[in-house]
């Protein structure tokens, strides 16, 4: 039985991404997953999939909207589900076969079952129990629960973002419980597939923990995309009776009792930590009051040699930020100095328009105490976006007044998630907002409006 310089627990992209480092840095690794396939939730039921299906809806919502709109007549475009799934299977399983290609590549054992954390260095799957220098927990994250919901993603009427990605079919109505991430991705995905759509949330805006203004701006577009939002309200059980779902909910402001009837409800209202059977509680290891594992600066649990990563500990639930830790921990272990800056992750929507954010929002540079400027520029003012017929939104830049430091950047607009990271490089390099703005940006490109809105915190913006 060899002797491990580290055993990875979970193959998502916090544990893979360790995996590949920790071997690279000349480690001897092996990585536990109980699942059949590499990749985590992210490949598997997460990431990956979702954006397949957002990008097969995306371009059916195109031949229906805007090919006419371009000259492109009479595209009848039917949907086949069956073929749209297995779209989404093959792009899942590209991926997760690259990562078993990526573990061969690197000499990483993968070590099949579910790990048990016997004692500091002694990880057992099934009957065995395997020595190691070091074991990181990336055990990821599960959908969380909803009292007097009772989810069973078999039955495909009440569902969490697992059963949503994998329907027998398209419903004709779906009730989202939760405006957040997965709610507005799924909810997009089956309203352009032609279901009716009703987002419940808890809420009185969508998105928690978004710049308001963009919070309201992308309700305002979903909203002439076809879904219905009922915001304040909560939501207190779903009831099935003949395969249509009730869901009842109260509204917040005033107390009053209604329900809405749907062919599918998908509860989509947040993710828990993971660390069932990993034997933690009986190690001693401790947790956080919300069940997510403590670490130190270094990802080091109270238990030394025991590290953990990614949804399993405390940051904003992204395959990015859990594959940062994952390379920041391998260096670690190794001796080396691995570093996350928290500061700088940016967040994506994958809807279209897609939203994407970095930093501070206006809310969270205001109550810091700062002094701040904002630099907006709408896409109305780009021609990129309005050949695209996606002008709607907006880049909103937020700066330092003092310094003109960069603290933030919200956009809602057509690729906002690729534009998104010139900013990230900024920030990381402590730009001001003059750096963008005087940084040329080819024409005719999206990305142009980043840089009208770093415009906007100087002398002001050209097309507006
Ligand atoms: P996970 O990916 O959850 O992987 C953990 C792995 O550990 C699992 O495969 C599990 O089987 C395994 N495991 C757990 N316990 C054990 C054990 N005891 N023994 C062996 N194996 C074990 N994030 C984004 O950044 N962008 C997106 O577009 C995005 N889309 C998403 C869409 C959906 C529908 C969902 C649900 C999530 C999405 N996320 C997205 C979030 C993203 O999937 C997670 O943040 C990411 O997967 C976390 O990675 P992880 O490595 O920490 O854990
Ligand atoms: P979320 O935290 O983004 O949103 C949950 C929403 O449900 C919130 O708006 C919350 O107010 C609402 N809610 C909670 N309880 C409720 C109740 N009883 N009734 C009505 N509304 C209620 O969680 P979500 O969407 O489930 O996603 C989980 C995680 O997965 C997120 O942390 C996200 O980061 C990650 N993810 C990331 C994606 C991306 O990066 N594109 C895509 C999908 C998921």
């Amino acid at each position: 039985m060899p002797t491990y310089d580290l055993i990875v627990i979970g193959a998502g992209p916090g544990g893979y991404v360790c995996a590949i480092r920790a071997a690279q840095l000349g480690l001897k690794v092996a990585c536990v997953e109980g699942r059949d396939t590499l990749g985590g939730t992210c490949l598997n039921v997460g990431c990956i999939p979702s954006k397949a299906l957002l990008h097969a809806s995306h371009m059916l919502h195109e031949t229906h909207e805007n090919f006419a709109k371009m000259g492109l007549m009479d595209a009848h475009v039917n949907v086949d589900w069956t073929r749209m799934q297995g779209y989404k299977a093959d792009t899942v399983g590209t991926n997760t076969k690259g990562i078993e290609f990526l573990f061969k590549k690197n000499k990483i054992d993968w070590i099949k079952g579910w790990a048990e954390i016997e004692a500091p260095g002694k990880v057992r799957v099934g009957d065995t129990t395997y020595e190691t220098k070091n074991i990181v927990i990336a055990s990821g994250s599960e959908p969380s629960s909803l009292k007097g919901v009772t989810v069973d993603n078999e039955g495909g009427v009440v569902v969490d973002s697992t059963g949503a990605l994998a329907l027998p079919g398209i419903p004709k109505s779906m009730v989202v419980i939760g405006a957040g991430v997965i709610g507005l991705e799924l909810g997009s995905v089956y309203a352009r597939l032609g279901a009716e759509v009703t987002v419940v949330e808890f809420l009185d805006v969508i998105t928690p923990g978004m710049d308001g203004e963009v919070q309201k701006q992308f309700q305002r577009i979903l909203a002439k995309q076809g879904l219905k939002f009922v915001l304040g309200a909560a939501v207190s059980g779903v009831t099935v009776e003949n395969g249509t779902a009730k869901v009842a909910y109260t509204l917040r402001k005033d107390n009053s009792e209604h329900s809405i009837e749907a062919a599918t409800v998908l509860v989509a209202t947040g993710r828990r930590p993971y660390v069932t059977g990993l034997g933690l509680d009986k190690l001693g290891v401790e947790m956080t009051d919300r069940g997510f594992v403590k670490v130190d600066p270094h990802w080091q649990t109270s238990l030394p040699g025991i590290y953990a990563i990614g949804d399993a500990v405390p940051g904003p639930m992204l395959a990015h930020k859990a594959e940062d830790e994952g390379m920041a921990v391998a260096e670690v272990i190794a001796g080396k100095h691995g570093h996350v800056n928290y500061g700088v992750i940016p967040g994506v929507i994958y809807t279209t328009p897609e939203v994407a954010s970095v930093g501070m929002t206006e809310e969270m540079a205001k109550e810091s105490g700062r002094k701040i400027k904002v630099g907006k520029f709408p896409f109305m003012g780009n021609a990129r976006a309005k050949a695209l017929f996606q002008a709607d939104g907006f880049v909103k830049m937020i700066a330092d007044a003092d310094t003109d430091r960069v603290l933030g950047c919200h956009i809602i607009g057509p690729n906002a998630g690729e534009m998104i990271h010139e900013v990230c490089v900024a920030m990381e390099f402590g730009a001001s907002a003059q750096d963008i703005a005087l940084t040329c940006h080819a024409h005719p490109t999206c990305s142009e409006a980043v840089r009208e809105a770093a415009l906007a915190l100087g002398d002001g913006a050209i097309h507006v």
